[in-house]
């Protein structure tokens, strides 16, 4: 049966990249990449030009990734000052509260403006070019500010999801040796308030590392302890400080930003941004993707605290000059109708989420949707996970009334933005497919012994990116061995994603999901290893493994299977007080679906688990649990389907 497709309407048949121009462009950006990146590097405003386009090695002994590196550019500046003379009084952000009844518009001007303080706060706590700034915020202006703030100065900034633990951030804090930390009072979200200040505290005393200052938004007012000498409020030193603030000059490969992200072992890495490469993809991916207008009003849902947020709620819009919304709340609060409402209000144009945030509301039917007017969207995006056709359509015909083309972006926290997408201009659309490859993007199909698989026709297998493209991560930050030892030694020669996809007849990419220990909850990214770890740090557990299962709303939920120490039996108790410690460790995203007790686990007679068994068990797939004759107590696999089929 031939897929089903989506045409491509008459509304973006005058769109910035038409079929004919993506090929053009796409066999120009491969055959020619130094004329088409020099072309591509206009985009941006440079203090010196790049006259080197790349200089790229993903060799063991001599692994490195420039590009542009002899240009010098100010990333805020690019977002903010450029805009000053043809869009200092068009809106650049809107807020929009957690509480229905606040909102608030920025233009270029007072950004300028906020930022250029922010900027000289920083340097009054003492921070320097270079230094690393933790930034743990709510969704509030004040984090853009804070985030733009540091590259202005050239400080690199390293944001911290407000949902992580006091842990997390000590964590975070100690790997990049962060002297400074920009928070609030609080943050609010489905109308309870989040401690944020508290979890500084309480993660700069859990820190090895000495934090010097903390920068405090006062955002709810609620009472916080304070820090003489360490702590500063925002309002009181922004009152205190220049209105100007020149921006630092810097070369194109030096760090704009750390991110951290789970892997399939340890603990999270620093992925490591540079300042030209970067924003250049950020720009340009924002600007083919959504088929950027000038009158967009653009609203991605994420939390800056995710690369989603960095790349399509503050860097890539911003530097197109775009209005971009940034939302405090919860999709369901107060009510059900919460997106479409603010879609209404706002007149919002491009409306960019997550699969989850589709799943969980598509189970509240079509009349919370269509209450309100949708009459401004024209284009939607899928961002974070697969997207199962089922609710793509709901997306496409619910949400978009069948008029909006749906473009489902496959990238990762290292890409730096869009690697595989449909342009709504040039591609018809398949339900769940990512479909084709950006500009200078090469995907490639390798099988499991490591053998290329050929580079067109049907084929499915891991999938791996041949050569370099502006926005990939430089390097893991404080650790190029484990760069090189993540992404580069699997299938020496390129860069391993730890996506599976698939290539169709037509040419169409499908991403089918990680094929390493990575877990993707309700979008969010989680290391199995990182759960076992925060597991067995409990005095009761004397082993634990962890895997993904499939979950309708989260996509993936965590199963833990756990053995206690010998001689205790579980309880109730025991089961509750493991789920705190992983939510305290790592954070509420992390907490466990399902705690399987066994007294013990399928390992094999070398004491290696035996994961694959694990992984189909808690799926519920007893029948493809292979070969377990192998195992050292082949028992212990009928005990767990047991066991498991009691939780279903
Ligand atoms: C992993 C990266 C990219 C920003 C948000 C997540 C999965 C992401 C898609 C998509 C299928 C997707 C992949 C990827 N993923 N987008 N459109 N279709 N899978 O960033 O936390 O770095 O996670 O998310 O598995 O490797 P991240």
């Amino acid at each position: 049966m031939a897929d089903e497709r989506v045409a491509i309407p008459q509304s973006f048949k005058d769109a910035r990249i038409t079929p004919e121009r993506y090929r053009q462009m796409y066999e120009r950006s491969i055959a020619e990449p130094a004329a088409f990146w020099r072309e591509e590097a206009r985009r941006l405003d440079w203090i010196k030009t790049p006259e080197k386009v790349s200089d790229v090695s993903f060799a063991k002994d001599d692994l490195h990734i420039r590009w542009f590196e002899d240009g010098v550019l100010n990333a805020c500046h690019n977002c903010v000052d450029r805009h000053l003379e043809t869009r200092g009084n068009k809106t650049a952000l809107i807020w929009e509260g957690d509480n229905p009844a606040y909102h608030h518009a920025i233009t270029y001007r007072q950004l300028h403006n906020h930022v250029c303080r922010f900027a000289n706060e920083l340097k009054a706590i003492g921070v320097k070019k270079g230094d690393r700034v933790t930034i743990y915020m709510p969704m509030i202006l004040e984090a853009a500010y804070a985030m733009l703030a540091c590259a202005r100065i050239g400080a690199v900034h390293s944001v911290v999801f407000g949902g992580f633990s006091p842990d997390a951030i000590a964590g975070r804090i100690d790997d990049c040796k962060s002297d400074f930390v920009v928070t609030a009072d609080q943050g609010v979200r489905g109308g309870k308030g989040i401690a944020l200040k508290d979890n500084v505290d309480a993660a700069i005393e859990r820190a090895s590392h000495e934090v010097k200052a903390v920068l405090v938004v006062k955002h709810t007012g609620a009472n916080v302890k304070f820090v003489a000498g360490r702590d500063h409020w925002h309002h009181e030193l922004a009152l205190e400080v220049d209105a100007r603030c020149d921006p630092e000059p810097m070369a194109a490969e030096d760090p704009l930003f750390i991110l951290y992200t789970s892997g399939s072992t340890g603990k999270p890495k620093g992925v490591l941004h540079t300042t030209g490469g970067y924003l250049l993809w950020a720009a340009m991916t924002h600007e083919y993707t959504f088929d950027h207008r000038e009158e967009d009003v653009f609203w991605c849902t994420a939390d800056v605290g995710w690369v989603t947020g960095h790349s399509y709620i503050v860097y890539g819009p911003l530097a197109n000059g775009a209005t971009s919304l940034m939302f405090e709340g919860v999709p369901t609060y107060p009510g059900p109708d919460r997106f479409w409402r603010v879609v209404a209000k706002h007149r919002v144009t491009t409306f960019y989420t997550a699969p989850t945030a589709i799943r969980a509301l598509m189970r509240q039917g079509e009349e919370p949707v269509k209450k309100h007017d949708r009459s401004s969207l024209r284009l939607l995006g899928s961002v974070g996970e697969p997207i199962n056709p089922e609710a793509w359509r709901w997306y496409h015909e619910v949400v978009g009334e069948g008029r909006c083309p749906v473009v489902d972006t496959w990238w990762q926290t290292e890409t730096g933005g869009h690697l595989i997408t449909p342009l709504p201009g040039a591609h018809e659309l398949k339900p769940g497919a990512a479909s084709f490859p950006m500009f200078g993007v090469r995907p490639a199909l390798v099988d499991n012994g490591g053998k290329r698989l050929p580079e067109t026709g049907e084929a499915e297998g891991n999938l791996v990116l041949l050569g370099s493209w502006p926005g990939q991560m430089r390097t893991v930050y404080g650790d190029h061995q484990r760069f090189y030892e993540t992404y580069f030694s699997t299938y020496p020669g390129t860069y391993f994603t730890g996506d599976g996809a698939r290539r169709d007849a037509d040419g169409y990419w499908w991403i089918t999901g990680r094929v390493d220990d990575v877990l993707n909850i309700s979008g969010h990214r989680l290391g199995t290893a990182e759960v076992e770890s925060a597991l067995v740090a409990h005095p009761l557990v004397a082993e634990a493994a962890v895997v993904g299962f499939p979950h309708e709303v989260k996509g993936q939920g965590i199963y833990c299977y756990v053995t206690l120490n010998a001689g205790l039996e579980p309880t109730q108790e025991t089961e509750a007080e493991l789920k705190q410690q992983v939510r305290s460790e790592i954070g509420a995203i992390a907490t466990p679906d399902i705690i399987h007790f066994t007294p013990s686990l399928p390992k094999t007679r070398s004491g290696k688990i035996m994961r694959r068994i694990l992984r189909k068990i808690a799926e519920g797939r007893y029948d493809q649990l292979g070969d377990t004759s192998t195992l050292a107590e082949p028992e212990v696999v009928d005990s767990l389907v047991e066991g498991r089929k009691e939780r279903l």
